[in-house]
């Protein structure tokens, strides 16, 4: 596999958490803001400096050729905040020129005038979370955002495309939205119809539609587990569907993943990395990264985010983080793994038998160390950098490979299995 391309930023804050969401999210209060001295600034200036630390203590690789900013509520932060998050990613990875920069905004978490900061500070890409422009939708949603907001969110985002300042935007909205028990009325063909001829007068050259998947743990999960929530059938979900389709079909809009709409040429490049198999590089809480193929779940709080970057590399904690993404997981990081202790105590080795074992892998691993890719100082393991860090597929692959064969050829052990579910 080839070197990711792409990276992904997750900024948890939100004002508060809309009854259907169950993204990694930290509720800040109605009044939070991102500018400094403001409610909440201080817990998103601290998170920044752990996103910062992380990106700076990646593995490096070539230059991104896109980068999203999602969340949560990226608009909480200033555009001088999103712009260090950029020059991060350009240390630590380069970005090219004509690269996809993709922020996400919340309508009435932004003005014009932040709107034109973002845009200086290399976002050329918008993805507004309108969900719907009716009122009581949007309400019963748990929105904080009215149907008067998505409506100057759009002029200002019509201005930025209209000047040339942004090169593309994207509304989302949520089909087959709930309703409270007792309370539908039918009706629910030509509701959205009109939500949809809204979206296409608004002008935006993508759009992203989603169901609404009802999460457990979510306001809307609990309502529904007291039977206070009425759904949509299957019969009226497929038929909603169907007329997204074809309303945007006939606007347009070419469909080029489930929920994903774009008129010709703006379809998300960052998106179809996420479906293309491609690799990509993800950082910050609850972030999600596959840069060589296996996904590494990052923890989904602030809490156990800050430890997870606090951890030594052979920090065993984590349980369900198997051998495998530890040790990619760890090789990423300058400081790199102590490959043992690794062995002994994340894939439950014997001691004798994960010396015996970080030995084999050396001497497999030798001539990588002879082309200065890999050190072994002492215990401590440590992909090279920049030479290292930038070849590290072809070690890791390596690694990954003999990993695969040691684990199939080894009985379980006294101290546990070897098995990539320990
Ligand atoms: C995680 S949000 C982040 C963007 C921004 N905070 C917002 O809410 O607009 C990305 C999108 O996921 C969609 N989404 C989140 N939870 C969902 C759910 N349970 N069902 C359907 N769509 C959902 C919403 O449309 C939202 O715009
Ligand atoms: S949908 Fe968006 S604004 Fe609402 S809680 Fe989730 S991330 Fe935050």
């Amino acid at each position: 596999m080839f070197s990711p391309r792409s990276a992904y930023l997750h900024i948890p804050f939100c004002h508060r958490r809309c009854y259907y969401c169950d993204f990694a999210v930290v509720p800040l209060g109605d009044r939070a803001g991102g500018a400094t001295g403001q409610v909440g600034s201080a817990s998103i200036a601290a998170y920044l400096g752990l996103l910062q630390r992380e990106i700076a203590s990646s593995a490096s690789g070539p230059p991104l050729a896109t980068v999203y900013l999602g969340g949560g509520t990226p608009s909480l932060l200033t555009p001088g905040q999103v712009g260090e998050l950029l020059d991060a990613l350009q240390q630590r990875f380069g970005i090219d020129a004509g690269a996809e920069i993709t922020l996400e905004l919340d309508p009435a978490s932004f003005d014009q005038q932040r709107l034109i900061g973002y845009l200086e500070a290399g976002i050329n890409r918008v993805s507004l979370g309108g969900q719907s422009f009716d009122d009581a939708v949007l309400q019963s949603l748990g929105r904080r955002h009215s149907g008067a907001d998505l409506a100057q969110a759009i002029d200002w985002m019509a201005w930025a495309l209209g000047s040339g300042h942004l090169a593309s935007w994207s509304l989302d909205l949520i089909q087959a939205v709930p309703t409270l028990a007792g309370t539908t009325t039918g009706g629910e063909i030509e509701a959205w119809r009109s939500q949809l001829q809204r979206a296409i007068a608004s002008g935006a050259p993508h759009l992203s539609v989603y169901e609404l998947t009802l999460e457990p743990g979510t306001v809307f999960g609990k309502q529904h587990e007291r039977g206070l929530l009425s759904l949509p059938s299957d019969d009226l979900a497929a038929d909603l569907m169907e007329l997204t389709a074809g309303e945007l079909r006939g606007a347009g809009y070419g469909h080029y993943e489930i929920s994903s709409y774009a008129k010709p040429g703006h379809a998300s490049r960052h998106n179809r990395v996420y479906w293309s198999g491609a690799g990509w590089w993800g950082f910050g809480m609850g972030a999600t990264a596959a840069p060589w193929g296996h996904r590494e779940a990052r923890p989904r709080t602030r809490q156990g985010y800050g430890a997870w970057m606090e951890q030594p590399a052979t920090d065993p904690s984590g349980p369900g983080v198997p051998f495998d993404e530890r040790l990619l997981v760890g090789l990423r990081r300058r400081e790199g793994v102590r490959m043992a202790a690794l062995l002994e105590q994340v894939a439950g080795l014997a001691p004798e038998a994960a010396t015996a074992a970080a030995n084999e892998l050396a001497q497999r691993l030798e001539p990588f160390r002879q082309r200065g890719l890999l050190r072994i100082v002492g215990q401590r393991w440590q992909l090279s950098d920049p030479e290292g860090l930038a070849l590290s597929n072809a070690v890791l692959r390596e690694m990954l490979s003999w990993w695969d064969r040691a684990r199939a050829a080894q009985p379980p052990t006294a101290s546990g299995p070897p098995s990539p579910e320990t």
